[in-house]
């Protein structure tokens, strides 16, 4: 066969494994050619792809980033550029191209194969907000980097009697803040599927502090916003991608912390350290088996699938009960953080 491969979206840790991967499963245990298209969907427009092969590949498995580049883009940017895309995979005599992003880019992915190319999906982003896949690659690694920095602020926190507020990414779900508030021992975590109330918060931090506890640590996803009429939020800018501005929810948390309890408070915003460097164990094993399961789903005959980790099983399931769909965090998940809470 003749495979393409593309790395869209938000970079993330992984992304260079799962390239390996799939240049290894197609090269060496398959016979088949590879592509990689350079910049994200991008590259497959504008026909800019390089020959991937073993050799092209080595030595990549630790590295953070991705060798192809990325880019970010939706279905509906890519309006004009899909009969092109299209184009190049059959100038190129592509019988499958593999798509590794997030919704967006499996978006594209989709409405490509609608248009009449064939397509594998890989689920990655460090947000973990892909439907059908118990895990995306990325988002281990994000919590590892995240819980590690949490516990350098518990101890500075502590030496000055401070509230931390620690801002972590996450514009739709919480699960980076969830997992890294529970591995980091969060007095509280706020995320965007439950507003929260900022006087709640105080009193808990106010509590907490009465009982003799020195110091706490409050983590809030990026897209956290307060539950109507409790706190004023501006409304943010949007990008050049349409999508709202988020970030700075952590700086107008700490403001309003300091002044309702009068702790000292500051702020730290972990921002793209969390999508950089090298991936977790984890992640690194994710990666390989997600590369070698989109092989084999594109030499099954596999087309507008993704390929997905439900329960310990690599499996292969329809894009279409994916894009669209946002996998938030699970009541039970959110009742076990809250159990935590100060
Ligand atoms: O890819 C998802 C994400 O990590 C979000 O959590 C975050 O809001 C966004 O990427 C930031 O992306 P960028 O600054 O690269 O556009």
């Amino acid at each position: 066969m003749k495979l393409g491969v593309l790395t869209g979206g938000g970079d993330c840790p992984g992304l260079n494994a799962v390239i390996r991967a799939i240049v290894r499963r197609a090269v060496r245990d398959r016979g088949d050619e590879v592509v990689g298209f350079l910049a994200g969907w991008d590259g497959v427009v504008e026909d800019r792809g390089v020959p991937l092969d073993v050799e092209a590949t080595r030595g990549i498995l630790p590295r953070g980033g991705t060798i192809l580049g990325t880019s970010r883009t939706t279905a509906e940017l890519l309006t004009e550029g899909l009969p092109q895309a299209l184009e190049t995979t059959r100038r190129r005599e592509l019988d499958c191209l593999i798509v590794i992003g997030g919704d967006g880019t499996l978006g594209a992915a989709h409405a490509f194969s609608q248009l009449g190319g064939t397509v594998v999906g890989i689920p990655k982003t460090i947000d973990n907000d892909v439907a059908g896949t118990e895990h995306t690659f990325g988002f281990n690694t994000a919590v590892q980097i995240a819980t590690d920095l949490i516990d350098r602020l518990h101890t500075t926190a502590e030496s000055h009697d401070r509230v931390m507020v620690v801002e972590v990414m996450g514009r739709h779900v919480g699960h980076v803040a969830v997992h890294a508030g529970l591995a980091g021992g969060a007095a509280a975590t706020l995320i965007p599927e439950e507003p929260f109330d900022i006087a709640e918060v105080c009193e808990r931090l106010v509590r907490r502090h009465e009982r003799g506890r020195w110091a706490s640590i409050v983590v809030v996803a990026e897209g956290a916003r307060p539950a109507p009429g409790t706190l004023e939020v501006p409304d943010p800018e949007l990008d050049v991608w349409g999508r709202p501005r988020v970030g700075g929810i952590g700086a107008l948390l700490a403001d309003e912390i300091a002044d309702r309890t009068g702790f000292e408070t500051r702020v730290t915003v972990l921002g793209h350290v969390q999508r950089g460097g090298t991936p977790t164990a984890y992640d690194r094993v994710l990666c390989s088996r997600f590369g070698v399961a989109a092989v084999d789903a594109a030499h099954d005959g596999f087309d507008d699938h993704m390929v997905a980790l439900r329960g310990d099983r690599m499996s292969v399931i329809p894009l279409t009960d994916v894009v669209g769909q946002e996998k938030s965090v699970t009541p039970d998940l959110w009742d076990a953080a809250r159990t935590f809470f100060a």
